[in-house]
């Protein structure tokens, strides 16, 4: 924990004021949409001219900064084709979706450069607005800074019938919320130092600006930040109307003037637009300056809140002081909304319900586990548990179907946003802390992350159904980057109690046919009964080509643009887990 130590510098260096040089404003970047049941997602570095002056180096997913939008309908199955073309290795994990954890794109599920990963999963879950991102152990800030990563909107029957705003682009607005530094030569910062951007960027776009119509409009928040929270209202102090969170709707629209979104954090919010002006301006802004936070948290201390700690002081040189940037403890402007003329057709009133959700209650758990916020000792890194993350060890099991009462606890000197991964969870109590046991509203509903101040303790409840895995495992962990990168995570597994068979010896032997292969290869197993667990190409260099995860293969796969050569096969049998490896030459 850093910001105590640099507090005192920080306090007082400069009177800055942001909306000097926030004149001008960019057309908000809308992502493009990619929907279907086959996704290809291809991850390379690129440029972007973000301010005058050089451009600059971004991560990009299709593109040049924060990816296309999927749109994806409950029970299709679907195909992702991840390919990545960084000189790096990289993850790509589906925050907030249910599936199988071989498919999480977790810290395990590693993609070195030049290989494809086609998970594959049946979409399980509700209507609600998830995101993608890198999730590689230790480098999950310096991916997700360079701008890797994008949303997620899954539609079902019960949202479709609802009378919401749903044009994307148009009444139904997804909006990123991140900020970054700039070093002199416009290049983004991503040491654990530059936790703080300095400049808002909301998909990509700086200062941006958009046109929506008089009528009602749906806002899709995502804190997408490294570290930074936000307590979002807009400039008139208007009441908005959040009608979903992490992973679906809310019983019915909760209205508030002030939303406290922190990083991992979706929240879906309607605006009525319909009685203002054509021609009329409106802001979406971030009040965190510690007065505006105070209100949050009536009479009580707001160190903790991550963006308040440091002042907002200019960054000198390549970095600025630590925990401070030009965005911190100050309110500053995310938004500028241009009202414009009502659409065809448009939403002119709130719902006043929307879905009926069946909540778990504390009764429903039959196990319940405990998890403590540990380490942060000036210079030193947060922990869970004492832990710190490590690839090989498994932190908890949890038996398959198993409903489960996880209580958070943060004795500790900063505040944490807790998520989890493969199921939704509701929270059921809070206590202690600057928010004592006060639940917003609009933490009721499914979530996967949730705000854990200092002091603090949180307890949820989750079902973790459907899916066991004895080898891969589920993480969960602080949504602040650099927290999570720095071992703020731990992992679980999800156990079937049904006997597995492991004394049953299946023979994974194969082959490979036809061989020599000119477009396509197909996989014969000597038991037929057998299934594959995973499946990889690697070259006669032994880079991995192809990641095939729980492969459905029975149509052969595809190697015509495979350069010609030697290839192995690797395959790893669902029930033993035992490897073979078969070879074919391309041709
Ligand atoms: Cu959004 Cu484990 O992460
Ligand atoms: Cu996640
Ligand atoms: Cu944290």
């Amino acid at each position: 924990m850093k910001s105590i130590l640099t507090k005192c510098l920080a306090i007082g260096l400069f009177a800055f004021t942001i909306a000097a040089n926030a004149q001008t404003y960019n057309d908000l970047h809308i992502p493009d949409t990619l929907s279907g049941t086959v996704f290809n997602l291809t991850i390379r570095d690129t440029f972007l001219q973000f301010q005058t002056g050089n451009q600059t180096i971004t991560g990009g997913v299709n593109g040049s900064f924060w990816g296309p939008t999927l749109i994806m309908n409950k029970g299709d199955a679907v195909q992702m084709n991840v390919q990545n073309k960084l000189n790096d290795s990289t993850t790509i994990h589906w925050h907030g979706m249910h599936l199988p954890a071989v498919m999480d794109g977790g810290p395990h599920q590693i993609i070195p450069p030049g290989t494809v990963w086609q998970p594959h999963w049946t979409v399980k879950n509700q209507a609600a607005t998830l995101w993608y991102h890198p999730h590689l152990h230790q480098m999950t800030q310096e991916h997700v800074t360079k701008g890797i990563g994008g949303f997620i909107i899954i539609r079902d029957a019960q949202e479709a019938a609802l009378p919401l705003p749903r044009t994307y682009g148009v009444d139904d607005i997804p909006l990123a919320l991140t900020s970054r530094r700039f070093l002199s030569n416009n290049q983004m910062a991503f040491k654990l130092i530059d936790n703080y951007g300095d400049y808002e960027l909301v998909n990509g776009t700086k200062n941006p600006k958009i046109n929506l119509p008089k009528q009602v409009v749906r806002l899709r928040i995502l804190n997408g930040e490294i570290q930074r929270g936000y307590n979002l209202g807009f400039s008139d102090n208007r009441t908005f109307y959040v009608i979903g969170n992490d992973l679906g709707l809310l019983n019915a629209p909760v209205p508030t003037t002030r939303l406290a979104v922190q990083t991992g954090e979706r929240y879906e919010i309607l605006v009525d637009l319909s009685g203002d002006a054509v021609g009329s301006t409106l802001d979406l802004k971030a009040y965190n300056v510690a007065a505006e936070l105070q209100l949050l948290t009536p009479g009580q201390n707001v160190f903790g809140w991550p963006g308040n700690e440091g002042n907002p002081v200019n960054p000198t040189g390549n970095n600025g002081p630590i925990n401070s940037s030009l965005l911190n403890n100050v309110n500053f402007n995310v938004l500028r909304i241009n009202v414009v003329a009502a659409t065809a057709n448009p939403i002119l009133s709130i719902p006043t319900t929307l879905v009926n959700n069946t909540y778990w209650t504390a009764s429903d758990a039959t196990n319940s586990r405990t998890i403590n916020v540990t380490g942060g000792q000036m210079g030193t890194a947060f922990s869970l548990n004492n832990q710190f993350f490590s690839l090989n060890t498994t932190n908890q099991t949890v038996n398959l179907n198993a409903v489960e009462k996880w209580t958070i606890v943060n004795n500790n000197i900063f505040g944490h946003a807790f998520h989890l991964h493969d199921v939704p969870f509701k929270i059921i109590s809070r206590s202690g802390g600057n928010m004592g046991t006060t639940m917003r509203p609009y933490e009721q509903g499914w979530k996967d992350v949730v705000w854990i101040p200092i002091g603090g303790t949180v307890t949820f409840v989750a079902k973790f159904d459907d899916y066991a895995d004895p080898t891969w495992p589920y993480m969960y962990h602080c949504h602040a980057l650099t927290h999570e990168d720095e071992g703020m995570m731990g992992s679980f597994i999800v156990k079937s109690t049904v006997g597995t068979s492991e004394t049953e010896t299946v023979s994974p032997g194969f082959s490979i046919f036809p061989n020599p292969v000119q477009s396509r290869i197909f996989i014969k197993q000597e038991d037929p009964e057998a299934e594959i667990y995973y499946l990889r190409i690697k070259d006669a260099s032994g880079r991995t080509k192809l990641m095939l995860p729980q492969p459905q293969i029975s149509g052969g796969i595809d190697v015509s643009k495979f350069a010609a050569g030697t290839y192995f096969v690797q395959l790893t049998d669902q029930k033993t887990k035992a490897v073979s490896t078969q070879k074919f030459v391309k041709q």
